[in-house]
């Protein structure tokens, strides 16, 4: 864990860059959560957005323009169904950031909840950051089927496991009461 600024908290490989403004979003979660396809509509419009800086051709060891998009479609889609499943509290905006870099891609999705959801949260990420992804998920597993939990707890695990997907977090408290979480993603444009 690194300190940034006294309130804020940063887990993982944090990158901070400036935002370009012509790829970015904002939405609601509420109207989101509302309308639930929303989250795979916008997941596959950037996606499809994204995929277009990948070359129609590329050389074996980088991933083709198809590989790419389904890769980010999964990814933002899981994003995008937290921000509107975990959202809590009354400021509701969800913001929506990418960068395309040399062999990466660089995402990051904001969202916001009630201050005393950030140490449980916090707990969770350090469990996943700090473990073997693979073990962790068989794990959690494991519990969900003698738990019968409502949410899976897989969805980031199964983006390291299986994608090698590098995850950060942040959290910075707001004078409104609320906690802002920003999640940025970073996806390899290299073969494994
Ligand atoms: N954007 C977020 N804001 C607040 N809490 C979050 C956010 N994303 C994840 N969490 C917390 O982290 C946990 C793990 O998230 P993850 O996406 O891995 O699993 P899940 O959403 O519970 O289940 P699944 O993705 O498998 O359906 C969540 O259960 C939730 O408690
Ligand atoms: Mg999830």
């Amino acid at each position: 864990m690194t300190q940034v600024q006294p309130t804020q908290k940063v887990y993982g490989a944090w990158q901070q860059i400036p935002v370009t403004p012509s790829r970015q979003m904002t939405v609601d979660a509420q109207q989101m959560a509302a309308h639930w396809r929303r989250c795979s509509l916008s997941s596959d419009f950037w996606a499809q957005y994204m995929s277009l800086f990948i070359p129609t051709r590329v050389t074996e060891e980088y991933l083709g323009r198809g590989e790419v998009e389904q890769v980010l479609a999964y990814l933002l889609n899981e994003l995008f169904e937290n921000c509107a499943k975990f959202s809590n509290g009354s400021h509701q905006l969800v913001r929506y950031v990418a960068w395309s870099q040399d062999d990466s891609m660089l995402f990051q999705v904001t969202n916001h909840i009630l201050p005393e959801g950030q140490a449980p949260f916090a707990k969770l990420i350090d469990e996943m950051l700090n473990n073997d992804p693979h073990e962790l998920y068989f794990q959690r597993l494991e519990e969900n089927v003698e738990l019968d939990l409502d949410g899976s707890g897989l969805g980031y695990l199964t983006l390291i496991k299986d994608f090698g997907v590098q995850f950060s977090f942040r959290f910075r408290p707001q004078e409104n009461g609320s906690t802002a979480v920003d999640v940025q993603a970073k996806v390899s444009l290299q073969q494994e």
